[in-house]
């Protein structure tokens, strides 16, 4: 873990250069659309922005990584998604993701969100505590393989159904 790392909430100032940081981390990523630098500026123009969920990491003053978790609905019931979160090549590795997570389930547990949801590596989120949907009746609201779509409980008992994501996302 990097010593001088700080993980705070986003303020406008930091917006241009988390624009540059999410679009950068994803150009080398595996799975992308190329668009996660636009659908964080999509979702906090909606309902959906959770400002006190959206945090960047930074390391001597300079952003180099960030996660955004905005509100879902799964039936009645409140919960949040984690998408994007980035960080930037050159500091890959040293735990900052697993810190944003952490911080973010963190904050979030103060709040009155069910659980949080993910579409991702299974290698990857299963390392933060994230567990696979399907068995809690959670399912997402367009095709994916079920290993791929996991949740990380804040209660112990979760609603099922199918997760109703911010418009920001696009139709699925
Ligand atoms: C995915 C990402 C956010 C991880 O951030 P990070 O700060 O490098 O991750 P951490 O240092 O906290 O965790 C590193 C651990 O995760 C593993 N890991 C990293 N990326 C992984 C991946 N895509 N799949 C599986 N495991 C992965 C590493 O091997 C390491 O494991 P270890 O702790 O057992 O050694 C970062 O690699 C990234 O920005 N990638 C490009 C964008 C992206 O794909 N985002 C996720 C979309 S779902």
């Amino acid at each position: 873990m990097i010593e001088t790392l700080v993980i705070r909430t986003e303020q406008l100032r930091d917006f241009d250069e988390i624009r540059a940081v999410v679009k950068t981390a994803f150009a080398g990523a595996e799975h992308t659309d190329g668009d996660e630098h636009n659908l964080v500026d999509r979702l906090r123009c909606t309902e959906e922005y959770l400002p006190e969920l959206s945090f960047v990491a930074e390391v001597k003053g300079e952003i180099v990584g960030y996660a955004m978790f905005s509100q879902i609905n799964i039936g009645m019931s409140k919960a949040i998604a984690l998408a994007p979160l980035a960080v930037l090549p050159a500091f890959q590795n040293k735990g900052i993701g697993r810190a944003l997570i952490e911080t973010g389930h963190r904050k979030a547990k103060e709040g009155d969100f069910y659980c949080s949801v993910v579409l991702g590596s299974p290698e990857y989120y299963s390392g933060s505590g994230y567990l696979p949907a399907l068995p809690f009746e959670i399912e997402a609201p367009f095709e994916v393989p079920a290993q791929f779509y996991m949740v990380f409980p804040f209660k112990s008992r979760l609603p099922h159904g199918t997760v109703r994501y911010s418009k920001a996302f696009g139709a699925f």
